[in-house]
């Protein structure tokens, strides 16, 4: 019986892809992620499905292939880190997966801020909600991925009205892509900036 690999792809750009998730890549027979992540390897001329949001089809897809189809589940970041083990685990059984590591957004941003992580909480707003506070005053500082809902200018607005303006915030913005954008600056000075949906936030009190 076949496994469905679950892939990490890091950030993005290609040169922050494992050897190994490309090996994987090049041994399936059907290739499963979203739009921007099936674009990467279109050079290998693979069948593809494109998932979106409909986590259903997605297991549809998985089901009704898996016996036929070695397949790849390509995923952003790390499998890890907020991604689809548990969904797909749940469903398919632990036997059902095999699981490759990547390079997650929170990895790839403090290494551009060349810092270490070890002292931060590494949560996610994405298509969730948090206690912000709470979390900020129990640690030395939070990661948070993000969605349309939680942008960087409504974390901003929040933490203003929680008392932590003076706060540094960073934004990584297409983190690895050409148009990579990384701003760091006082939490009011985030309320109304713009940034594209691809955002991950760090919050502390490290201002220098
Ligand atoms: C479903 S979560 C997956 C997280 C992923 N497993 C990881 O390890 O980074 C998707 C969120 O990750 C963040 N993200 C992933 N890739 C990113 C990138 N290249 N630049 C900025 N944020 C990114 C965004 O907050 C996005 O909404």
């Amino acid at each position: 019986m076949n496994t469905v690999k679950i892939v990490g792809i890091g950030p993005g750009h290609k040169d922050y892809i494992l050897p190994i998730a490309y090996k994987a890549v090049e041994q399936a027979d059907l290739l499963i992620g979203a739009q921007r992540h099936l674009e990467i390897f279109t050079d290998y001329r693979k069948e593809t499905y494109c998932y979106s949001n409909h986590l259903e089809d997605l297991v549809h897809t998985l089901e009704t292939s898996m016996a036929t189809k070695k397949i790849v589940v390509l995923v952003s970041g790390d499998p890890g880190f907020y991604s689809l083990i548990d969904f797909i685990k749940d469903r398919m059984g632990k036997d059902a997966i095999e699981v490759v590591p990547g390079i997650s957004s929170f990895q790839y941003l403090f290494s551009q801020l060349k810092q270490s992580y070890k002292a931060y909480l590494l949560l996610s707003l994405h298509g969730r909600n948090l206690d912000i506070g709470k979390h900020l005053r129990g640690s030395k500082g939070l990661f948070l991925l993000t969605d349309r809902k939680h942008s960087p200018s409504q974390i901003a607005k929040e933490l203003m009205t929680l008392g932590f303006e003076d706060y540094r915030m960073v934004v990584g913005e297409n983190l690895s892509y050409n148009n990579q954008r990384i701003e760091v600056g006082r939490v009011q000075t985030f309320v109304d900036a713009v940034f594209s949906n691809l955002c991950v936030v760090v919050i502390d009190n490290e201002l220098e």
